[in-house]
C-alpha cells in the first residue's frame, strides 16, 4: 500500500530526536573537537556555536558520536532542503558514482543535460525558457561570476550593494559583502562598491511609518544616486540584492520594494543581479524567492540546495548576453561535480513529486504565526518576520529601545542546543534566532522544536533578569 508524503517523511528523520543522554559535548565529541583542534586553525566559527561532533544526520535530524539525538533547524546553513541522507537523493549519487566522479568540467554528460533540464524547469518567470546558466562551485563564486558578467556586459565597473548583505567572502565579491571586517582579513580596497540602505522595516534606516514607506524612501535614495550627476557614484552597471536577506537577518523587503528597484534599474540602464543562494530551491516556499515578488532578474544566481549538498552554484543569465561572452569567460577545474549534478538533479525531482514547496508555504506559515504569538508574550522577542522554512526571531533586551539583545541569542542557541535543537543566529547585531530547517521537517519535530524554543526563552529572560518585564 502506498504511503502518504507525511509518513514518508516521519520515516526519513531520527524517531528519537530531540533527546539527550549526555549534556553535549559528551566524551567522544570533546575527544573529536580537541584532536581536530590541534590540526585545524582556530579561527573557526562552528565548532564554538555547536560543540559537538556529528556521527551521522537523517531528514532534519542530527546524531552525535555520543548518541544525543538534535532536531536540525540548521540544514547546514539553508542547503539540505531535502533532509540529510535523502533515499533519493542518495541513489541518484550512488547510480552517478558507478559511472564516473569527475573529468573534464566542461563536457556533456547524461547527468549534466538531466540538471540543466530539471533547472530551467523551475527557473523565474522571464528567465524560464530564455537563459542561459554558467556552473561554478560556491556561492561565492556565483557572485563572483554574476558581477564580472554584469561588468563585461554593461561596460559600467560600479557596483551597488546593500547593507546588511551577504555575497561570500572571495576576493572579488567581499565588496560587495557588508561585514567591513571580512573585506578587512579578506585585503581588499573597497572599489566599486556603493553601499545602499536595505529596507530593514524593522529597523529602518530613514525616517518612515511603516514597512512599505521604507522601502519607497530606499527607493528615492536610489533613483536619486543614479540620476544626479553629481551624487559621485560613478557609473554603475548593476545591483545586487538578496531577495530576503540571509546573514543580514532574514529581512524581508516590504512587498512592492524589488517591483520598484527592478524599475529602477530598468529606467537607468542598470542590470538587476538577484542572488538567491540562500534563499532559493525552495526555502522560501517558492522555488525562488523573487517569485513572491513578481520580478524578473537579468542574473540570477544560486547555490547551496542547488546542489543538494555537494558544493555547486550556477548563475543564470538573459540569454542576449551569451552573444558577448568569450571563450574562457569563466574557469574552474570543480565546476558542475558529476555527484553534485545528480544530487542536485534529484533535489529537484523530489521536492516536485512530493509537493514540498505548498508544504513550506503552510507549515512555514504556521511556524511564523507561533513564533508571532510568543512574540506578543515575550517581551524579549522585538520582531518576527519571514517566508515558508526563512523566519527570523530578532531578540532585543527592551522592546522599546529595540536594543539588540546578541547576548541573549548566543545563549538561547547554546540553551537550545543542549535541549536538542539545532538553530542558528544572523543579523546586523548577531541577535536574531533563524529557522532555516530542511523542508522535509516533520510537524512534530516542528512542534517539538518550537515547544523548546518557548521553554528555552522564558528560561533565557530568567537567566538576564529580565523576568519583571513579563
Ligand atoms: C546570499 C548568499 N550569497 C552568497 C553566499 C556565499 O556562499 P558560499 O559560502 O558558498 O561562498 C552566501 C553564504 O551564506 C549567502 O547566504
Amino acid at each position: 500500500m502506498a504511503i502518504s508524503v507525511e509518513e514518508e517523511l516521519e520515516g526519513l528523520s531520527f524517531p528519537e530526536a530531540p533527546r539527550i543522554i549526555v549534556k553535549p559535548p559528551g566524551p567522544k565529541s570533546l575527544e573529536l573537537l580537541n584532536a581536530q583542534g590541534e590540526f585545524e586553525t582556530s579561527s573557526v566559527v562552528y565548532p564554538k556555536a555547536f560543540r559537538f561532533a556529528i556521527d551521522s544526520a537523517r531528514g532534519a535530524t542530527i546524531r552525535d558520536v555520543d548518541g544525543n539525538y538534535y532536531i536540525d533547524w540548521v540544514a547546514g546553513i539553508a542547503v539540505l532542503n531535502v533532509g540529510h541522507n535523502n533515499p533519493y537523493v542518495v541513489q541518484s549519487v550512488l547510480e552517478q558514482l558507478g559511472r564516473y566522479w569527475h573529468w573534464m568540467s566542461e563536457v556533456p554528460s547524461e547527468v549534466r543535460v538531466r540538471f540543466l533540464r530539471n533547472l530551467h524547469s523551475i527557473l523565474p518567470e522571464g528567465l524560464k525558457g530564455r537563459a542561459k546558466v554558467i556552473f561554478g562551485v560556491t556561492g561565492a563564486d556565483a557572485c563572483e561570476t554574476a558581477v564580472a558578467l554584469a561588468r563585461w556586459v554593461s561596460g559600467k565597473p560600479m557596483i551597488m550593494a546593500f547593507e546588511g548583505a551577504y555575497h561570500g567572502i572571495h576576493q572579488g565579491i567581499v565588496t560587495a559583502t557588508a561585514k567591513t571586517e571580512l573585506q578587512v582579513y579578506a585585503g581588499v580596497p573597497m572599489v566599486n562598491i556603493a553601499r545602499v540602505p536595505y529596507p530593514y522595516p524593522y529597523r529602518c534606516p530613514l525616517p518612515a511609518k511603516d514597512a512599505e514607506d521604507c522601502g519607497n524612501a530606499i527607493l528615492n535614495y536610489i533613483e536619486h544616486l543614479l540620476s544626479d550627476p553629481y551624487s559621485g557614484i560613478g557609473q554603475v552597471g548593476a545591483i545586487i540584492v538578496e531577495p530576503v536577506q540571509g546573514e543580514g537577518g532574514y529581512i524581508v523587503p516590504p512587498r512592492g520594494f524589488l517591483k520598484g528597484l527592478r524599475d529602477i534599474a530598468d529606467r537607468h540602464g542598470v542590470l538587476l543581479i538577484v542572488d538567491e543562494v540562500q534563499t532559493g530551491v525552495g526555502r522560501t516556499g517558492k522555488w525562488w524567492a523573487v517569485e513572491h515578488f513578481g520580478i524578473t532578474p537579468d542574473i540570477m544566481c544560486m547555490s547551496k540546495a542547488i546542489g543538494g549538498g555537494i558544493p555547486m552554484s550556477v548563475v543564470a543569465y538573459r540569454a542576449d548576453y551569451d552573444e558577448k561572452l568569450p571563450e574562457m569567460f569563466h574557469l574552474g577545474t570543480y565546476r558542475a561535480n558529476p555527484l553534485a549534478l545528480a544530487a542536485g538533479a534529484a533535489t529537484i525531482e523530489y521536492i516536485q513529486s512530493r509537493n514540498l514547496l505548498d508544504r513550506t508555504l503552510q507549515l512555514g506559515e504556521y511556524a511564523r504565526r507561533t513564533f508571532e504569538d510568543m512574540a506578543d508574550r515575550y517581551p524579549v522577542i522585538g520582531n518576527v518576520r519571514g517566508l515558508g522554512f526563512m523566519i527570523g526571531v530578532e531578540l532585543v533586551r527592551d522592546k522599546s529601545t529595540k536594543d539588540p539583545g546578541a547576548k541573549l541569542a548566543g545563549y538561547v542557541r547554546r540553551m537550545l542546543f543542549e535541549n536538542g535543537v539545532l538553530m542558528h543566529t544572523c543579523g546586523h547585531f548577531g541577535n536574531v534566532l533563524r529557522f532555516m530547517a530542511p523542508l522535509v521537517l516533520t510537524r512534530r519535530h516542528l512542534d517539538d522544536g518550537l515547544r523548546i524554543f518557548e521553554e528555552v526563552i522564558k528560561g533565557s529572560m530568567g537567566y538576564f533578569g529580565l523576568l519583571n518585564h513579563l
